[in-house]
């Protein structure tokens, strides 16, 4: 298995599930009728899939798992979050100051998994 390149996928997805993710926020502040193109549900759920399975795939790889790596468990932990709170901006939330919160929210949190995938550090600020 060519690791580096599941790593690529990997930051592909990461980059594109980001991009996706602050465009649909715009166009749900926005109130356009982008957000219910038939594309924009179904690319992003796509995307998250397979960065998922690329998430797997490098951590069998790399033989770190979350549950015994305090960092990829942490991950892990961030990825629901992330996921609850896009449910709450796109799906759930009854205001739209709710939704802008947990839209706002869910990015914090994305931003954190990525300083934890970098320093491989739960606590990411304390590797600083
Ligand atoms: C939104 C969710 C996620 C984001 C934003 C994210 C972000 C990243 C980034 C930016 C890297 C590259 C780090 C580097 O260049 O050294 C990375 C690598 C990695 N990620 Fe994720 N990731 C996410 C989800 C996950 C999950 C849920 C897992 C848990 C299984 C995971 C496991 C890994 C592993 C094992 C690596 C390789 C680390 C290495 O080779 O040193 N990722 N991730």
């Amino acid at each position: 298995m060519n690791l580096l390149l599941v790593k690529n996928i990997h930051i592909t997805c990461v980059a594109s599930s980001y991009t996706l993710f602050f465009l649909r926020g715009v166009w749900l502040i926005q109130g356009s009728p982008r957000l219910r193109q038939r594309w924009v549900k179904i690319v992003p759920h796509m995307v998250d899939t397979l960065l998922l399975a690329s998430a797997i795939t490098l951590a069998i790889g790399i033989r770190q798992y979350p549950g015994v790596d305090a960092w990829l468990t942490a991950k892990v932990v961030g990825l629901l979050f992330y996921i609850g709170l896009g449910m709450m901006a796109f799906r759930f939330g009854k205001t739209m100051r709710a939704r802008i919160s947990a839209w706002v929210a869910a990015q914090l949190v994305f931003f954190y998994i990525v300083a934890v995938a970098l320093t491989h550090n739960p606590l990411p600020l304390s590797a600083l």
